[in-house]
């Protein structure tokens, strides 16, 4: 099964196709960074108008790289297409909408099946691509707008097992960026800065919430006071080290605690903080040590990307009618 997959959820306009759920034929992604960094964040109506004017021409260059692979000319590779997947939720309504039409129009013209996919479980997808990954496994996302503990009893059955109860990892992340002058999107550059500095420097809270459950939101509010009240010897680069190294531990800790009481083996990592290459090795680490297996996606697949999308609608995509809506929030 060959899959287009469609991904508008955020500011990312991107195409890929996937053969039956792991395969990686072509992939093209435009990111609208530099677009929103002069407002320090993503503007919806914005993104929305650039994936618009993406759409077109985004989707010419994945047929084009694709024709090449599939030794056809690339006028026919929407014809050797299986199914049309889009993102459909959760994430901004303007930008979703526009690739819901779009995948809509493709599904209807191309006599299609359309599928859609839950954005947050496409992140998870994204660890079968190229590898031979199944279920049962627990997977933390941490990505901009979620951070969960997802335990995957099969391709389609899984339940949120903890989760964070204000913000989410990867926008703690972008607030302590905001706050140390890094600029935006600031999970690549404290990643970067934090390499320098020595974690030990400042003893920051770890939220305590029971369970599995995780808050960042105490973290962000110390960090800021380090900032605002410097001592002496404030270096940016132990500030972020201190930061990166409390959120990770947290992560880490609880990920590791749920696997061994749920009796899973593997572990997965997705979403944009699974790029960080603290966390990353962290997880290495234990997987060596405790004997589990850990799953991580290639950086370029953490963040946002269609070839998860094209990747979840194989292994659980909902067919949809061309009525159907996107959404914000779960
Ligand atoms: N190396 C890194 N270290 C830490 N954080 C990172 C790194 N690379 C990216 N991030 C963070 O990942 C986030 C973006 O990830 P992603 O694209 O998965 O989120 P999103 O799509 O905005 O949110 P969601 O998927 O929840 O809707 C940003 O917060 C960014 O700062
Ligand atoms: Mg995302």
């Amino acid at each position: 099964m060959l899959c287009l997959g469609i991904e508008t959820s955020c500011d990312e306009t991107a195409f890929a196709l996937v053969e039956s759920g792991r395969r990686l034929i072509a992939s093209k992604l435009i990111s609208q960074t530099e677009v929103h960094r002069a407002f320090g964040g993503v503007v919806p109506e914005v993104a929305a108008r650039r994936h618009l004017e993406a759409f077109n021409p985004l989707l010419s260059e994945l047929l084009v790289e694709a024709s090449s692979v599939l030794a056809v000319p690339a006028s026919d590779v929407l014809s050797a297409v299986s199914a049309i997947a889009c993102t459909n939720g959760p994430g901004l309504i303007g930008t979703l909408l526009v690739g819901l039409a779009g995948a809509k129009a493709l599904a209807w013209a191309l006599d299609k099946p359309l599928l859609t996919v839950d954005h947050i479980q496409a992140h998870v997808c994204a660890n079968y691509i190229g590898t031979e990954l199944e279920p049962p496994f627990l997977a933390l996302v941490v990505s901009g707008g979620h951070t969960q503990i997802m335990h995957f009893k099969s391709y389609k059955e899984f339940e949120i097992v903890g989760q964070t109860i204000d913000d989410a990892s990867g926008e703690a992340y972008d607030k302590v960026a905001r706050i140390l002058g890094l600029g935006y999107p600031g999970g690549p550059a404290v990643d970067k800065l934090a390499a320098q500095g020595n974690p030990q420097s400042y003893n920051f809270p770890e939220g305590q919430v029971p369970g599995y459950d995780f808050s960042f939101s105490g973290l962000k509010t110390a960090v800021m006071r380090a900032v605002e009240n410097p001592r002496s010897d404030l270096a940016a680069a132990d500030v972020a080290a201190s930061f990166q190294d409390a959120v990770n531990r947290v992560l880490f800790r609880k990920t590791v605690q749920c696997a061994k009481s749920y009796g899973v083996n593997q572990i997965v990592l997705a979403g944009g903080v699974a790029a960080n290459s603290d966390l990353r090795s962290r997880f290495e680490k234990v997987a060596l040590v405790e004997g589990f297996k850990i799953f991580r996606p290639p950086i370029a697949l953490c963040t946002d990307n269609a070839a998860m999308v094209a990747s979840a609608a194989f292994f659980s995509g909902h067919e949809a009618d061309l009525s159907v809506g996107a959404y914000s929030r779960r």
